[in-house]
């Protein structure tokens, strides 16, 4: 890979120096308390930054949190991680009020040698996300202006074609950082050369979100499991009704055809489990993917899919997983994601868990996060590594 990297920066020195840092910490916030509700993505920037402190930069941290519409808007502000950054640090880090206005600006020109500040939300600016590439590069000037250096550790983020990540690299001297590496060293040797039986689990609500990535992996894959969501469209495909559970109906000839040319490499849920409605107390039982009833809907994967798609991974010696079985968030359909994790953790295979609803749903399970190989922070550019395409945000630190 032709990217140079931190220790690169860090060999020419940086104490002193202003080091901008495009980090990804759009973590999942309580929507009553605002609180935040899984901090993985900010432990995970901890290595680069740990690193520039410790060699006396100037550290300013962007990032975007959720999708707020080129405006300030108080419930996507980064305040609370601000807070969270520097408890996990161990010193306070500043944090701007603006992104690139008055409080950045006095926010940066005061920053001691080894001290850290966050701007607020990148995407409060229209230029971060616009299409228009003057408008973008704008924004990139202005955002450029605050480091003489520029480090990329925004796994998360690279496949979007974004101010803070393709436009800002483009006026600095840039590396990419710890995380970054990491990742796409991990996702590499997945493409590349993974040790087989190499077995893939799917899961989440939408197929049209995963399609490209079912193409891309079906020729390379051994085994494709899939659960979750949509998992009720491939069962359509194959003439089952599914009652009220999420079905893409425009999506059921797709799967038809996925499922006629993937030489049996597809296995889908053999028992579901159904329930009256979408909550936490609704009334619900385990039914076989041939019996669903009209009026229930499917919220998890049963046992025997569990047990059957267990024995899939138990000799795999390379496994991608992306997308929870059913809605782990509540207790009464988390089995099916709880078992499918364990039977991961068990098989003697490297194994990569690709982003945000996984990784979060492995924590908030409370399984052992060293017991996989590579918890991916970012889902979506996971997802478009292993489709093949070209990331903006690998693409702009290669030139
Ligand atoms: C994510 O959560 O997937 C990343 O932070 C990217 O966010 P986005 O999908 O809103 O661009
Ligand atoms: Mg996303």
């Amino acid at each position: 890979m032709s990217i140079r990297t931190l220790d690169d920066l860090l060999a020419e020195g940086v104490s002193g120096r202003r080091v901008l840092v495009r980090a990804d910490l759009n973590v999942p916030l309580d929507k009553q308390s605002g609180a935040i509700t899984d901090d993985g993505r900010i432990r995970a920037v901890l290595p680069t930054l740990g690193a520039l402190v410790e060699a006396g930069a100037k550290v300013v941290v962007c990032s975007h949190l959720g999708r707020p519409k080129g405006a300030p808007d108080p419930q996507f502000s980064l305040s609370p991680v601000a807070g969270r950054l520097g408890e996990l640090l161990g010193a306070p880090v500043r944090f701007a009020t603006d992104t690139v206005g008055e409080s950045a600006r006095s926010t940066v020109a005061d920053l001691a040698d080894g001290q850290v500040a966050l701007l607020e939300n990148l995407r409060f600016n229209v230029g971060e996300t616009s299409k228009d590439e003057a408008e973008r590069g704008a924004f990139a000037d202005q955002l450029a202006a605050f480091g003489d250096a520029y480090v990329d550790d925004a796994f998360g983020a690279v496949h979007r074609k974004h101010a803070s990540v393709f436009d800002v690299p483009a006026r600095l001297p840039h590396v990419a950082g710890r995380l970054v590496l990491r990742e796409v060293e991990v996702l590499s040797t997945l493409t590349a050369d993974p040790q087989r039986p190499y077995v893939v689990v799917l899961g989440g609500s939408k197929v049209s979100d995963k399609l490209a990535v079912i193409e891309a992996l079906l020729p390379t894959v051994d085994r494709l499991l899939i659960g979750g969501g949509m998992c009720f469209t491939f069962l359509k495909a194959q003439g089952l009704e599914v009652g009220t559970s999420l079905l893409e109906k425009d999506m059921v000839e797709t799967c038809r055809n996925l499922l006629e040319r993937s030489n049996g490499k597809i296995m889908l849920p053999v028992d579901v489990v159904v329930a009256d409605a979408f909550a936490p107390d609704a009334a619900h039982d385990t039914v076989r993917v041939d019996g669903i009833p009209s009026h229930r809907l499917g919220l998890d994967v049963g046992p025997e899919t569990v047990a059957g798609f267990s024995a899939a991974l138990s000799p795999a010696k390379t496994i991608f997983w992306n997308g929870p079985m059913g809605v782990f968030e509540m207790p009464a359909f988390a089995a099916g994601t709880r078992g499918i994790a364990e039977a991961i953790t068990k098989a003697d295979a490297f194994s990569v868990v690709g982003g945000g609803d996984s990784a979060a749903a492995v924590r908030a399970l409370g399984l052992d996060e060293s017991s996989f190989g590579h918890i991916s922070t970012g889902g979506g550019a996971s997802l478009e590594y292993l489709e093949g395409k070209t990331l903006p945000g690998i693409a702009a630190l290669e030139n």
